[in-house]
């Protein structure tokens, strides 16, 4: 599109219905706040000049919507409404743009399509056009007044009478304006209603009055929800991961119950890696082609290369790195450590600040003891090495390619490559000397007995 424009960001609110310390704006969706969200569905829809309007938590909300030079924020110092707080970019408005699109930070769902229908009314002669959604449960909506095609006016529900409220075209709150005209538009807009607010609704009428046209264009429900308390922001939460799922599933990934998966913002996934259910990510993972996570792993900060398999109940804690056929099993973690291709890591270990090299094999209930109370240590084990069951590897330490370490070794020094260490008490055995012991104190307890 050829025509300019300024998006501008209303999160200024007071979030009274979300019952929080913190801003509406930065309560996390997948695991981003909703803020950031909407700046990245402008960047889709071709935005980069962007107004943000903040009030509580100015600092954190502007640090959130991505803190870029391109963004300018200003302070709404009172909260009087969303028409009031549009009016507080007043300067960024008169910087002249063809359209000014107002966008909620409330409305995280939101992408770019309905963005660029808007801005298309625009440029076929409308001079607002608001962004409209069909619901069969209205409450709490402003309702549009639709006839013949054009909008006549948006009724907020505390001013719309009952047959008003009967009506199911609600305003999704975004809209785009007449750039030419906006101050003019926003200047008319008064506060004579049942909240004593300046609504940006009346805008529709408003233009109307001076001979302009309004128009609603619809848009899904689904990318128009508000997150007005937690139970809304639950429901969007729920919205996004589904969007989220379907989207991987179509482009090749296997999950057996989506329903149960929980991405982040960010996860990457190829095509042909299978998710079993009750899996769980954090942000930051990338699983290359052909990998499998099994059911009831948490993830995050991690990258898992192609046809490695994770889990059942594995946890990737950030700098997880796991080479190409690798395997961390169950009741695993692992914490910024590098897993060689073909390194198995099967059952209840953890490794943290490590590296294993290629096909190396960690037996059950190894620990990698990366901690002394007040820093952190590296364990660097070597490629085709075998590290046998119950064994503490006391870092910093390394242990060489080809070694082995007998089972239930604590290792405190290097182990050189092709060596086998035993970090632990020689067996002693005593023949006999069980059943002796057995003998003894069975006929202590008898003279107990007789003795009462
Ligand atoms: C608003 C619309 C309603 C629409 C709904 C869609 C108005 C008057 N009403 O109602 O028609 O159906 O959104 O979700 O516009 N904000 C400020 N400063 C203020 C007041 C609000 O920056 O003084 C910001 C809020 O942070 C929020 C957005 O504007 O991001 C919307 O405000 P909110 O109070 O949530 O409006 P709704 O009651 O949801
Ligand atoms: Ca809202």
């Amino acid at each position: 599109m050829t025509r300019s424009c300024l998006a501008i960001i209303l999160a200024a609110g007071e979030s009274t219905r979300m019952k929080s310390s913190m801003s509406k704006v930065l309560h996390p969706v997948a695991g981003r706040p909703m803020i950031a969200h909407v700046v990245s569905s402008l960047a889709d829809a071709g935005i980069s000049s962007v107004a943000l309007v903040v009030g509580r938590d100015a600092e954190k909300v502007a640090e959130a919507a991505g803190g870029s030079a391109e963004i300018s924020t200003f302070v709404q110092t009172e909260r009087l409404g969303t028409g009031h707080a549009v009016l507080a970019a007043r300067e960024a408005i008169a910087g002249g743009y063809d359209d000014i699109l107002v966008v909620f930070g409330d409305t995280p769902l939101i992408t770019a399509a309905p963005l660029l229908a808007a801005r298309q009314a625009l440029a076929e002669g409308q001079d607002v056009v608001v962004i409209g959604f069909q619901t069969p449960e209205p409450t709490g909506y402003g309702r549009l007044i639709v006839e013949n095609g054009e909008l006549l006016a948006i009724r907020e529900e505390k001013d719309a009478t009952p047959e008003e409220r009967r009506i199911t075209y609600c305003n999704g709150g975004l809209m785009a304006i007449n750039g030419a005209r906006a101050l003019e538009f926003l200047g008319h807009i008064g506060n004579a209603n049942a909240k004593g607010e300046y609504y940006l609704t009346d805008i529709v009428e408003v233009v109307r009055a001076k001979g302009g046209k309004a128009v609603a264009v619809e848009a899904p429900a689904a990318e128009l929800m508000g997150c007005n308390n937690r139970a809304e922001l639950a429901l969007i939460e729920a919205e996004w991961q589904k969007r989220r799922r379907h989207e991987l599933m179509v482009s090749g990934v296997s999950m057996i119950a989506p329903e149960t998966v929980f991405l982040a913002f960010d996860t990457q996934i190829a095509q042909d890696v299978t998710i079993e259910p009750n899996v769980v990510f954090g942000p930051g993972v990338s699983i290359e082609s052909g990998a499998v996570i099994h059911a009831f792993s948490h993830i995050e900060g991690a990258r898992i290369a192609t046809d490695a398999t994770v889990g059942p109940f594995a946890r990737l804690r950030p700098g997880a790195n796991l080479g190409e056929g690798s395997k961390v099993g169950n009741f695993c973690e692992v914490k910024k450590a590098e897993i060689g291709a073909g390194a198995k890591v099967n059952h209840l270990t953890y490794i943290g600040d490590a590296f294993v090299g290629e096909n190396t094999n960690i037996g059950a209930g190894t620990i990698t003891c990366n901690y002394d109370g007040v820093n952190k240590h590296v364990t660097h084990i070597g490629a085709n090495a075998f590290i046998g069951s119950n064994s503490s590897l006391v870092a910093p330490v390394s242990i060489g390619d080809g070694a082995l370490v007998a089972s239930g070794s604590v290792i405190t020094e290097e182990v050189p490559a092709d060596a086998v260490a035993f970090g632990r008490a020689r067996q002693d055995v005593k023949p006999g000397r069980a059943k002796l012991l057995r003998e003894r104190y069975q006929a202590e307890k008898a003279a107990r007995k007789t003795d009462r």
